[in-house]
């Protein structure tokens, strides 16, 4: 690796002068009198000539006569920080995508496109990157489906880190939303013993080399079968018995065979839990209120980044977010939603009779027909929902206090409900099901100062394929895991 300090700037009205005989003298003095910076504050820095260092990786390099321009990124903004250097300062190996330690002085820049620039006075080159073989080329945009095939790379595009920058403050906004309205937020488990959907979903869990020998009579590493949880509802209704209202945001697995753009093996699920709530209507403001307080934060924390996905990928979205966040959800009945889709032309694949399951199909046209606005589905058929969805004792069509939200380009965002309080009917629906053996620690929670309560989940990378307009799971995850996927 090579390094280069610059004698002399000419084309800089600075004047700065190095004056050290000594290279790595001249180094040393640089480095311990520059503070070290980020680029999205320089960026936004007021302050010109002072002297600071800032570390990265080369977006963009144009040797000219005189000078040298780079274009920095480090990570913390889309926007480069442009990097100004005497040509002296050029070497072979300053190239596209190579790993830099720059320090200069800020000067305000002549350019309209960006307020101050970095005067560089000692670029050395910490990580080389052979342009040719890089998979990313200068200049080129590149389509999500081939950033895709470089997992271990791709947070170097622009579009890729723009997204995980707007992952990690929807994150922090998500927390703050439920920190802020007095919920406590609880680490459920990873590994537990229940299926909580009663899909049959589950990745088991078992020690590396585990064989499963039928004359032990304990041939688990736990007491029992464990998977990796679908879903940290049953433990959050645990807690919701002390703490009121209590909420997760952890990942979450599922064993689906599924190649859809909707569906991960692996991904991550922001769950609520609120005790003394009798209504679906007390439920659906929460993840409303959610949704909305969310989205607000993320526009307006990473504009700029949003922007990227709302310009060049998905024309068109932000006025349909700016809908959303204005327009009231709208509500309907699990009946009135089948009403619609069979009063419609559409001719849809799957069943639309009064019991069945609502396919994506069927949630996009619903949330058209709302006018793009998310609409709550409640009150679904009885049989569809699993044991802990509280009955609500209907004739003749019989229905469970359950509750879906669909989003525009997405369909189901969310599925709650209210839970199934009552000792006896829980006791019975568990035992038609064979399952009171294994639910004997839920059903207790009924025994012992239960209250009426409910929750919900939402799919966190399906919210961000909502507000954003991607269509694709697999480019909202940092690292993607679906069946058949390789693993990093
Ligand atoms: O509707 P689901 O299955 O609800 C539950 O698991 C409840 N126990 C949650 C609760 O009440 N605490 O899943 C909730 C949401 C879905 O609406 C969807 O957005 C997302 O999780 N989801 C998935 N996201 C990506 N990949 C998958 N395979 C998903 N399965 C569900």
């Amino acid at each position: 690796m090579m390094s280069f300090t610059l004698q002399r700037i000419p084309a800089f009205s600075s004047g700065l002068f190095c004056r050290c005989s000594s290279k790595s003298f001249q180094r040393h003095c640089s480095r311990i009198s520059s503070k070290k910076v980020r680029v999205s504050d320089a960026l936004s820095s007021e302050e010109t000539g002072a002297n600071v260092r800032i570390q990265g990786w080369v977006r963009s390099v144009r040797p000219q006569k005189d000078n040298l321009f780079l274009h920095l990124n480090d990570g913390s903004s889309l926007q480069p920080l442009q990097v100004v250097a005497s040509s002296h300062l050029n070497t072979r190996d300053l190239t596209f995508g190579c790993a830099v330690d720059i320090t200069g002085t800020l000067e305000k820049s002549p350019s309209k496109r960006q307020n101050v620039e970095l005067h560089a006075q000692h670029i050395k080159v910490v990580g080389e990157c052979n342009p040719v073989d890089f998979p990313f080329k200068i200049k080129e945009r590149h389509s999500l489906e081939y950033v895709r095939q470089f997992p271990h790379l791709r947070c170097r595009t622009n579009a890729f880190s723009s997204l995980l920058r707007i992952r990690s403050e929807a994150t922090a906004a998500i927390q703050s939303f439920f920190r802020d309205n007095g919920y406590v937020q609880i680490h459920t488990p990873v590994i537990t013993s229940n299926d909580c959907e009663g899909a049959g979903e589950l990745f088991q869990v078992e020690p590396a080399g585990h064989k499963n020998d039928s004359d032990d009579p304990n041939p688990h590493f736990f007491s029992v079968p464990a998977y990796l949880t679908v879903s940290g509802q049953l433990h959050l209704e645990v807690m919701a018995g002390a703490f009121s209202a209590a909420y997760t945001f952890g990942p979450t697995f599922r064993a689906e065979n599924s190649q859809s753009r909707r569906h991960l093996a692996e991904f991550y699920m922001v769950e609520a839990e609120i005790a003394f709530t009798e209504s679906l209507e007390d439920l659906m403001k929460v993840m409303e209120d959610l949704f909305k307080a969310a989205t607000e934060h993320v526009l307006s924390s990473c504009a700029e980044d949003v922007e990227l996905f709302h310009k060049y990928t998905a024309p068109g979205r932000r006025d349909q977010v700016d809908l959303m966040l204005k327009r009231k959800f709208n509500v309907i009945s699990y009946t009135e939603a089948i009403d619609i889709l069979k009063s419609s032309s559409q001719n849809f694949t799957f069943s639309t009779e009064w019991g069945c399951d609502l396919q994506t199909e069927h949630e996009k046209f619903l949330v058209k027909h709302c006018g793009n606005v998310p609409v709550f589905v409640i009150n679904y058929p009885y049989e569809l929902k699993p044991f802990y969805a509280r009955d609500n004792q209907d004739q003749p069509n019989h229905t469970a206090a359950a509750v879906d939200l669909l989003v525009p380009g997405v369909g189901e965002l969310c599925g709650g409900s209210l839970r199934e309080e009552r000792l006896e009917l829980l006791s019975q629906r568990l035992a038609q099901a064979g399952l009171a053996d294994t639910y004997a620690w839920y059903l207790q929670l009924r025994e012992f100062g239960s209250v009426p309560h409910g929750g919900f989940g939402m799919g966190f990378e399906r919210y961000l394929l909502c507000i954003l307009g991607l269509h694709n799971i697999k480019d909202v995850i940092p690292f993607a895991r679906f069946s058949h996927s390789c693993l990093l």
